[in-house]
């Protein structure tokens, strides 16, 4: 079964237009001007339960649109979705006790209150018995090693410390759906790793269906076997992150190491060279050629190594990432 089924869904926003100044905010007051941002823009795809799927792509791709569509903050403009039979924007008590969305730019924690203060009101909210509520609050803290700060005021914990507290304030019901946006955003990479860990665990423990986004690919290789990339508010590809060089590595990289010193410009006649340092040359080759290119430098020059390799899919993506590979 389908745990979050996503059809179409189309989310634009309306932004109202101002000029600058005084004439401009009163122009804009008396005949306003909107224009439409196109945020997602007839994204489909499906979650099984249990997947944790990382959900990537550049800075305004459509990411935490798309999440708070799922989470119900947002009606979509069109288009359909349903996440465990409900559909998010009638927000349903019973489906808001089933998710959690986080986010890692914002806090739900109170800030003057300790965190402890607010798991207990998040208990009350989300009406979870106080046996659960103990059980799930010393695994959790246990799991993260903070119980030494659970009664200090959120204002003076550090961001690694806020962040492992607003995952368990999310986690207090244990939502068997979670939303993930950008959890580890400004961690050092010992704390984003904790958290890794404890999203991990949360998902095999718990069978929950995790959808995750973040610029580390770090993240996304370490927790999730398949993604979805979306850019300009459309899914670029959905599949498992092991291939996503067949779809988007243009090149392969070729290392020869060379038996003598040879002249460079035939070389350059053959392929693209991309770095020398004899006795080894590095070259970049199209996919398509790989074969035919091999064969010629085999047969012209005195080869002693030959070494062929994919691009790594940390290079593609931040291509992606930078839109050079799609514009
Ligand atoms: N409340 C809003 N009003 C108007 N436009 C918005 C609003 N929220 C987002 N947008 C626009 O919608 C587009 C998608 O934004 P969104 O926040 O979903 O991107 P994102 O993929 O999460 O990006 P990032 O990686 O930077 O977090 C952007 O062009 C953004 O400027
Ligand atoms: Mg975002």
């Amino acid at each position: 079964m389908n745990i979050i089924s996503v059809s179409h869904l189309t989310k634009y926003y309306q932004v109202l237009q101002k000029e600058s100044g005084l004439s401009g905010s009163l122009k804009s007051l008396f005949n306003p001007q909107y224009n439409l941002v196109k945020a997602v823009n007839d994204l489909s795809f499906t979650l099984q339960q249990g997947e944790l799927v990382g959900f990537i792509g550049p800075n305004g791709a459509g990411k935490t649109t798309t999440l708070k569509v799922l989470s119900g903050l947002l009606y979509p403009t069109s288009g359909e979705v349903s996440v465990l039979g409900f559909t998010p924007f009638e927000r349903n008590n019973t489906y808001l006790k089933s998710i959690s969305l986080v986010m890692g730019q914002k806090n739900q924690l109170w800030w003057d209150l300790p965190p402890i203060d607010t798991f207990h009101l998040n208990k009350e909210i989300y009406e979870v018995s106080d046996q659960e509520f103990q059980r799930t609050v010393s695994e959790m803290t246990h799991l993260l090693n903070i119980e030494q700060i659970l009664k200090t005021p959120v204002r003076k914990l550090s961001l690694g410390q806020r962040m492992k507290c607003e995952l368990i304030a999310a986690l207090i019901h244990r939502p068997q759906v979670l939303f993930l946006d950008e959890p580890t955003i400004g961690l050092d990479v010992v704390m984003q790793k904790t958290l890794r860990d404890f999203i991990k665990e949360y998902n095999r423990k718990y069978q929950a269906t995790i959808l995750l986004t973040s610029h580390y690919m770090e993240d996304v290789k370490e927790l999730c076997k398949r993604v979805i990339i979306i850019d300009k508010g459309k899914i670029i590809y959905d599949g498992s992150l092991s291939k996503i060089t067949q779809k988007f590595a243009t090149n392969k990289k070729i290392t020869l190491v060379l038996a003598k010193e040879i002249d460079l410009k035939s070389l350059a006649q053959v392929t693209e060279v991309k770095e020398i340092e004899f006795p080894q040359v590095i070259l970049n080759v199209p996919r398509n050629k790989v074969s035919q290119v091999t064969a010629k430098l085999l047969q012209k020059f005195p080869v002693a190594d030959l070494n062929i390799e994919e691009e790594q899919i940390e290079d593609i993506i931040r291509k992606i990432f930078s839109g050079r590979e799609l514009s």
